[in-house]
This record gives structure tokens, C-alpha cells and sequence, in this order.
């Protein structure tokens, strides 16, 4: 600890003393009800993290809080009650018991904490039809897929009724097709459970998939924390954005991330009049007292208006409205050639507009940009 504080790296600190750094200084929040994702190279220190935080690896310091509760320094008792209703653990290999049943295997964190054999039967049988497994109850483990077995390891650990899921790798040793069903399925469950998960992955797609915000870890650290598009559009570093090279960034991102608000340019009685002050060659947009697009004009019919033609009369249709939560490949899709795009929110309201090339910057800038200086890389 006097090391790091020093500034030693983890290399230095192995090198001079007996001591593994699992985790240095790695500080993050959690949002409630979010799935959380945590990503790194091997033997950056993900399972070490998420082993923390049930305290099956005791921190040398530091806070881990649960609401307002500070798990670090609990006893014995207390940390068992945490584990028995707040936190819950599904891992990589399903650690299934092999000569129990799939019930049995579901339960078996209830029987542990105690619970009698006829509550935790109906426990067991209730999260066994959550996962789609009603049926195979009564079989044994080698009886089923990889993904089914996965679903064994996520029923035991729903059962406890824990509000915090602590997923390591859980889907990482599936194939591909049941590793994607396996992350619809979660997807799906959480719509209703609503736990909060914090998911250890070393596969950004399925980080993407998942997370509503992302921590990357490397040797211990974390190196960068943001929700997915924050992370693609600026990595901050080689080690993130090679993580971030193979995103299909048209399906990333979406309408209302590329738009141009605009501002008021001209307009009279009936509407005003937004574009871009910054390309007075572009479309812009006459709006109406409720927000709602009523036409659009081309950069000559903007001249007559401010030269005090009524907006009525030069208005034309030759526009194309979007939702803002268009996926930018689809926006493609509904891109026509020499009409102007607008972006509108679920009640029809005028939000911004979009010139093809926002939508082609947006695809291909984070691809090729720079790391920031301060980081010292060129990622081509
Ligand atoms: N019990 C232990 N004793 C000493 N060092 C350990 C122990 N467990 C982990 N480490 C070290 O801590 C570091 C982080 O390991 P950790 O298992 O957290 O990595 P990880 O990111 O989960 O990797 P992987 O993707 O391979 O699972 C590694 O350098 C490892 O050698
Ligand atoms: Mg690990």
C-alpha cells in the first residue's frame, strides 16, 4: 500500500514486495436497476472486483456501500445476512452440483441459508419457470445443454430474492447462438425483475448488448467508465478503443445522438423558422406554436422570408421525419435524396435535423479519430 501510494505500478509492486495488486484505486457507482457492465483483458482484475464486493476477496482498503451500508468492515453474521438477501452470484462454470437434480441445484442456496424444504421447493419450482425449465426439474445437470445449465446457475441465483446480481462471465463458456439467447433472455427477464446487476464480461459486444453503462479495467485500474456511445466516440486510450474497433457504430448510435438543434433564424405570426446558422445553405424548419413541423424551405424561400414574405407561402413537404431513437442504420434506410431530414420525439415534436454528413461523421470519426494527447496513442 506505502508502494502505490508512492505511484508504483503493479509491476513495480510485484517486482519489490510478495504482493499481488488485484485493484488499485478503482472507484465506480452503480446505478439501482441498472446492468452494470465491467470489461478487461485477463488478470485485469474483474473477478477480483466483483469478488469484492461480497467480500469473497477481503479489500486491504477502501468503501464498498450498498445503499448507505458499508460492506467492508461487517461481521460475520452481518455479511451472512447481506449475502443471504441482498447479493447473489452466478459464475462462468455453472457450479452446479453434478449428482443433484436441477431442483435441487436451484435451491440449494435456500437450504444452505435454512430455508424449509417445502418453502424452498416452491421457490425453486417458481424461478425454474422464470428460466424455462419447469420441465426438467427432476433431471440431472449432464442431462442438459450448456445454456440450459447456465439457466440452473441464474435460477439458484434468483431464488434467494437477492436485489443484487454479481454476474461473472456467466455466458462467456456458451457457444455463440445459446450465449445470445442467453443475453435476450436476460434482457427479458429484467424488464420484470429490475435487479441490479453488475456483469463481468471480456466481450464488448456483449457489453454493448447489456449495459447501460461500462467500466474497463486494466491491470487493476479502471481506465475508463461511461455509458456504451460515450465509450466508442472517445476511448481515451488504445487499450479502450481496441475494444471499441470492431462496433458497428450505425447501430449504436441513433438520431437524436447525430442531430443539429438548430436555432431560431427568421419566422413571422405563424411559425418560426429553425436551421443552421453555421450552413445557411442547408434545409432548416418552419415550427409551429406546439413544436410540430409544419414544412420546410430550401435556403432561397429562407431569403424571401426574411426579406418579409409570409413563411405560408414557400413552405414545402419535402421532408423526412424520424424518431429520435432511430438507430442511424435505419435512418440510412429512410434517407431520400434531396429531401431534408428532421428528428422528432414520440409525440411528433420538431427536436433537431440531420444532414448526411452528421450521420457519416458520426459512423466514421470514432473509428479513425486520435486518442486525446494526454493518452499518447494514434489508433488508425
Ligand atoms: N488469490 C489470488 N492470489 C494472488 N493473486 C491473485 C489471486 N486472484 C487473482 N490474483 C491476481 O489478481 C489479478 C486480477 O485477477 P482477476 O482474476 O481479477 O482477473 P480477471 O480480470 O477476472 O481475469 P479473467 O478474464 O482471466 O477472469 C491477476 O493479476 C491475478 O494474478
Ligand atoms: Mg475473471
Amino acid at each position: 500500500m506505502t508502494l502505490l501510494a508512492t505511484g508504483a505500478d503493479k509491476a513495480r509492486v510485484l517486482a519489490e514486495t510478495d504482493a499481488v495488486v488485484g485493484l488499485n484505486n478503482v472507484s465506480l457507482s452503480v446505478p439501482s436497476g441498472a446492468i452494470y457492465m465491467v470489461m478487461g483483458l485477463s488478470g485485469s482484475g474483474k473477478s477480483t472486483l466483483a469478488r469484492c464486493i461480497n467480500r469473497l476477496n477481503e479489500p486491504t482498503a477502501g468503501k464498498i456501500l450498498l445503499d448507505d451500508i458499508d460492506i467492508v468492515p461487517l461481521r460475520e453474521d452481518a455479511l451472512r445476512e447481506l449475502r443471504r438477501t441482498r447479493i447473489s452470484m452466478v459464475f462462468q462454470h455453472f457450479a452446479l452440483l453434478p449428482n443433484k437434480s436441477v431442483i435441487e441445484n436451484a435451491e440449494f442456496g435456500l437450504k444452505l441459508r435454512g430455508v424449509s424444504a417445502a418453502r424452498r421447493r416452491r421457490r425453486a419450482e417458481e424461478v425454474l419457470a422464470i428460466v424455462g425449465l419447469a420441465k426438467w426439474a427432476y433431471h440431472r445437470p449432464h442431462e442438459l445443454s450448456g445454456g440450459m445449465r447456465q439457466r440452473v446457475g441464474l435460477a439458484r441465483a434468483l431464488a434467494t430474492d437477492a436485489d443484487v446480481l454479481i454476474m461473472d462471465e456467466a455466458f462467456s463458456a456458451l457457444d455463440p447462438l445459446i450465449r445470445t439467447e442467453m443475453q435476450d433472455e436476460l434482457l427479458r427477464l429484467q424488464h420484470t425483475l429490475k435487479k441490479t446487476i453488475l456483469f463481468i464480461t471480456h466481450d464488448f459486444q456483449e457489453a454493448l448488448k447489456l449495459g447501460t453503462r461500462i467500466a474497463i479495467m486494466s491491470e487493476g485500474e479502471l481506465v475508463r467508465e461511461g455509458t456504451p456511445q460515450s465509450i466508442v466516440l472517445e476511448p481515451g486510450s488504445d487499450y479502450v478503443a481496441a475494444f471499441t474497433r470492431e462496433v458497428d457504430r450505425s447501430r449504436l448510435f441513433d438520431a437524436r445522438s447525430v442531430m443539429r438543434t438548430g436555432s431560431t433564424v427568421s419566422g413571422d405570426g405563424s411559425a418560426r423558422i429553425v436551421g443552421d446558422a453555421e450552413h445557411p445553405e442547408a434545409m432548416s424548419f418552419a415550427i409551429d406554436a406546439s413544436n410540430r413541423i409544419v414544412g420546410c424551405l430550401d435556403a432561397a424561400a429562407l431569403q424571401q422570408v426574411k426579406a418579409g414574405k409570409p413563411v405560408g407561402d414557400l413552405l414545402t413537404r419535402d421532408f423526412v421525419a424520424v424518431s429520435g431513437a432511430t438507430k442511424l442504420v435505419d435512418v440510412a434506410g429512410l434517407y431520400q435524396s434531396g429531401k431534408a431530414m428532421a428528428v422528432i420525439d414520440e409525440d411528433g415534436r420538431f427536436l433537431g435535423m440531420l444532414e448526411p454528413e452528421h450521420i457519416l461523421g458520426r459512423i466514421a470519426s470514432a473509428a479513425r479519430s486520435p486518442a486525446p494527447a494526454s493518452m499518447g496513442g494514434h489508433n488508425a
